[in-house]
């Protein structure tokens, strides 16, 4: 009689920052043999039960699975490129959760795939405390059958991975996007944050109204992407012409204030812009015609 044999899983991590070293901790208490290297040998010394590695090309070569979570993608070149023997790439998922841009994924996808590895580009959308929760959302794409292969070590770090299919940029690609649609409405939440602080409102009240309609709002941005995908800008939720005047309304209050004016005055410019070009008539999703410069 053949009793099956109970494989341990294995996995190594390149790189120990705040990141690096959450993830470590989750696969470790997970039951995975777990691999570490980092630049700065000192911050293996926490761990205990792993395998600490002198070079990134041993911790490669341990385990089927690995990944870089580095500063920057400019450190996971460096690793990758100053391998002893890229050779060592051959047949292994190489998980790079490193944030970066699109091309980086493709430069670090081409230096992996020369090797007969398989690449996952990634992004982490949380902070480490935040890691392993169901509402952890990491983006990945690349090699959908390494993927596969690998979803139940993927799981450990997550419960809301967006896979965005076999183009390893992509993931990078959405985290950019998320994040320009992020950072615009947090200086419009800052901008708010100012005009309350010059005309005496209490940011409490202003803190729950946001929280009270940012719901709706969501829903109407989903509505407004939706109109862009179908191409069709009839008219059918918001007029171009009410931001128009909302947005001049808003940069004429900040000009009687003493504060930064470039935020408003740009937002200002841009629906301008589209009613001088004509778009008058149109959904407020048209001003995408602006900013890719197709009027
Ligand atoms: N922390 C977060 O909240 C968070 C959230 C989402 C995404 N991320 C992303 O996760 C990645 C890591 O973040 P982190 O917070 O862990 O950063 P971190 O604490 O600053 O750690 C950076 C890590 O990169 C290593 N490193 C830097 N340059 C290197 C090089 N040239 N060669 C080899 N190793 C190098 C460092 O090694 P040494 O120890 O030798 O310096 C260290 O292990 C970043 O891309 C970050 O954007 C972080």
């Amino acid at each position: 009689m053949r009793t099956a044999k109970k494989t341990i899983k294995k996995v190594s991590l390149i790189g120990l920052g705040q990141m690096g070293r959450k993830m470590a901790r989750m696969y470790i208490d997970a039951g995975y043999e777990v691999t570490l290297w980092n630049r700065t040998l000192e911050k293996t010394r926490e761990f205990e039960d792993v395998n600490i590695t002198e070079s990134a090309q041993d911790a490669i070569a341990r385990s089927p699975f690995v990944i870089i979570c580095v500063y920057d993608n400019s450190a996971t070149l460096d690793i990758l490129n100053n391998l002893a023997d890229q050779g060592v790439l051959e047949g292994k998922t190489i998980v790079n959760l490193t944030t970066g841009g699109p091309d980086e994924a493709l430069e670090i996808e081409k230096i992996v795939s020369a090797q007969k590895g398989n690449y996952i580009n990634g992004a982490i959308q949380v902070a480490p405390d935040q890691m392993g929760k169901e509402s952890t959302t990491i983006l990945l794409s690349g090699n959908k059958k390494a993927y596969d292969e690998h979803r139940s070590t993927f799981d450990i770090l997550g419960g809301n991975l967006k896979f965005l299919g076999e183009k390893a940029a992509a993931s990078s690609a959405m985290d950019l996007a998320t994040l320009t649609w992020l950072y615009g409405s947090y200086i419009g939440l800052i901008y708010g944050v100012s005009l309350g602080q010059k005309y005496g409102l209490d940011l409490e009240d202003y803190s729950r109204i946001i929280g009270e309609i940012t719901p709706g709002f969501t829903e109407f941005f989903q509505y407004e992407i939706d109109v862009i995908n179908r191409g069709d800008y009839s008219i059918t939720q918001s007029p171009l012409p009410i931001s128009i005047a909302a947005t001049q309304r808003i940069a004429d209050s900040f000009k009687e204030l003493n504060v930064l004016r470039e935020f408003p005055e740009a937002i200002k410019n841009i629906l301008e812009q589209a009613g001088e070009k004509g778009l008058g008539n149109e959904e407020l999703a048209a001003i995408i015609k602006v900013i890719n410069k197709q009027v």
